[in-house]
């Protein structure tokens, strides 16, 4: 969804801030601009399309001088992704642009407002609302013109703002939308998202909601929402700047499937010291956890699909009832949630509107929150009453991977240190399975190096749409394995359970269709070995996934990608690493555009 940045110092910002833009083009975005200030006029660039285009149009910067500036990477909400609504926005003085993250969900009003004092509207955005709010509210004061106009928005939003009667002064302000500042030496920075600073500066400040900075090339300083100054925590970022690039992959989907082994290993890691698990800063009591009746596991995308096959983890080995819901539907739910209630939130950005509005709407009922969150200091890890990190490192491909798996990893650490706790396990169980979940960041390379065919294989399945199946943990695979496809190659996939596919789907099996069977849940597999003998009796081609070694497998299916064989809760994280590289490879062959899959975005931060 949209980024924006900000750049002030000694030297010219517009190639700081295209970079800046390029680095969160992986959000997802539909057209761009920037503005820069140079003597006491805004210049600004905009185009509809990719960052590319302004790197032609404005000369990789050069025709935009000023060492001072904001840009915007906008995915269309209000309005089309023509150049009129891409952003910056300017003021009809000329005085103010803005660039904006979130969405003004006042705006109808304050436009008949605006229009009706003679502001012109230049755009069909929520946005522009603003820079004409912020014009209304000058009288020579810009910090006290933000905050009243601050005062004025309903919603959410994360801008960057430009003055001409403030030369070298960037203003930021934050409330429900992600923004960081970034601190140089001698220039000063704002952006979305830690991806687009790290190859400046590693020392940053996460804004809270409410905070307005002001940003110089020599100092920033952070204001509360009632105009106060405050002290915010410098914190240093862990992540490198090659973590966010390709390094030697043609796409960052491949490079980060191809990271799962290192990522997994880095969540799981220092949590299991010998034959115990820490979780990080916070430690559930027994007494704790047998207050609670039950678990709710809340998300958005792969982020809930986690949930759906952590759901099996947990309630096998705590015996305590989980339910997995949409975010997008829990938060108007009316949800059955009381302090009885443990609340998981997963999300890997930390900033899914619909994820937070559900931790928002438990925590009102008085349910206690664990986030599982990737981004450091993001929305979710600050809301949430504890947090463990996922510790994937920055994920740039649209469609989550490596987010995926070391979600997954978290869900197992919680379920068996719970289990453990409960005494809902004997010490043998959890210890065989604490060995287990050690050796699977080693099994995810075996799954990987074991199924070098997938190239070949993806272009014999990916001809038409698709149906996965499977049943149980299984379920919960194809359920990620059929998103991952329609994500990056646009075939039409679906997921079934496999026993419901004589109630329905069973019609749609003709010659030739292509069905991914996931046969890796063993008390099960023979259950849906009979849904794959009923498929292709209707002529389809099976595709199966089972554990190495099940041989009845091979005399049913077309063809079989194997896997190592581990006990059935973990299965899942090991299964869904071919489904990603079957999916890659189909998007591949159909020249799709595999990091930046169209209309989607990385980063949800709207309804
Ligand atoms: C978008 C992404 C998905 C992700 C989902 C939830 O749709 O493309 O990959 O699973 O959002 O995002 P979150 O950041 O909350 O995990």
């Amino acid at each position: 969804m949209c980024g924006i940045t900000g750049f002030t110092g000694m030297h010219p910002a517009a190639p700081v801030l295209l970079n800046g833009l390029s680095r969160l083009e992986y959000r997802g975005y539909d057209s761009a601009g920037i503005a820069v200030l140079n003597g006491n006029a805004i210049h600004i660039e905009k185009v509809s399309g990719r960052i590319a285009k302004l790197y032609e149009k404005t000369e990789g910067g050069k025709t935009v001088p000023g060492t001072i500036g904001i840009g915007h990477t906008r995915w269309a909400t209000h309005g089309a992704p023509t150049d009129f609504n891409a952003h910056p926005h300017l003021s009809n003085d000329g005085r103010f642009a803005v660039v904006h993250n979130g969405i003004i969900e006042n705006y109808l009003a304050l436009r008949e407002e605006l229009i009706a004092e003679d502001y012109i509207f230049h755009s069909e955005t929520d946005t522009e609302v603003i820079v004409h709010l912020l014009e209304k509210y000058y009288t020579g004061d810009i910090k006290a013109a933000v905050m009243k106009t601050a005062s004025r928005l309903e919603g959410s939003y994360a801008l960057g703002i430009l003055c001409t009667d403030a030369p070298d002064t960037l203003f930021a302000v934050r409330e429900a939308s992600p923004l960081i500042l970034g601190i140089g030496v001698g220039e000063q920075y704002f952006s979305s998202d830690v991806t687009a600073l790290i190859s400046l500066t590693k020392n940053v400040i996460y804004l809270e909601d409410g905070e307005i900075a002001c940003l110089t090339p020599d100092h920033v300083t952070v204001y509360d929402c009632t105009g106060k100054e405050i002290t915010k925590p410098i914190s240093r970022v862990t992540w490198n700047v090659e973590a966010a690039e390709k390094g030697g992959y043609e796409h960052f989907m491949l490079k980060e499937i191809m990271e799962q082994p290192a990522a997994v290993k880095a969540a799981l890691t220092s949590r299991i010291q010998g034959e115990k698990i820490r979780l990080d800063d916070f430690e559930l009591p027994a007494e704790i956890l047998r207050s609670f009746h039950k678990i709710i596991i809340t998300a958005c995308g792969s982020a809930y699909y986690a949930g759906c096959s952590g759901r099996y983890a947990i309630e096998k080995l705590c015996h305590l009832p989980v339910e997995v819901e949409l975010a997008s539907e829990l938060r108007y739910a009316d949800p059955l949630v009381d302090t009885h209630t443990l609340v998981l939130v997963i999300s890997q950005s930390g900033e899914t509107a619909d994820s937070i509005a559900a931790l928002k709407e438990c925590r009102a009922r008085g349910a206690t929150i664990i986030g599982i969150v990737n981004v450091v200091g993001s929305t979710i890890a600050n809301l949430a009453d504890y947090t463990l990190y996922t510790r994937a490192g920055p994920e740039i491909a649209v469609a989550t991977t490596k987010g995926f798996t070391t979600q997954l990893a978290v869900l197992y650490l919680i379920a068996l240190s719970f289990a453990e706790k409960l005494r809902s396990i004997s010490p043998e169980v959890y210890s065989s399975l604490l060995w287990e979940l050690k050796q699977v960041p080693k099994y995810i390379q075996q799954s990987i190096d074991m199924n070098y065919q997938l190239p070949t294989l993806s272009r014999r399945y990916s001809s038409r749409s698709l149906f996965f199946i499977g049943r149980n943990t299984d379920y919960a695979v194809a359920l990620e394995g059929a998103l991952k496809m329609k994500e990056i190659s646009y075939l039409h996939a679906e997921s079934y359970a496999a026993g419901e596919l004589k109630h329905g789907t069973i019609a749609l099996i003709e010659n030739g269709q292509p069905v991914i069977a996931v046969c890796c849940n063993e008390a099960l597999a023979d259950k849906t070995l009979s849904n794959v003998v009923e498929v292709k009796a209707r002529g389809a081609k099976v595709l199966a996934l089972a554990f190495h070694g099940n041989s009845r497998i091979i005399s049913q299916a077309d063809d079989v990608i194997f896997i190592p064989r581990i006990s059935t809760i973990f299965s899942p994280i090991l299964a869904v690493v071919p489904l990603q590289l079957l999916a890659y490879y189909a998007a591949k062959a159909h020249n799709c555009d595999i990091d930046k899959p169209k209309n989607l975005a990385k980063s949800v931060t709207v309804e």
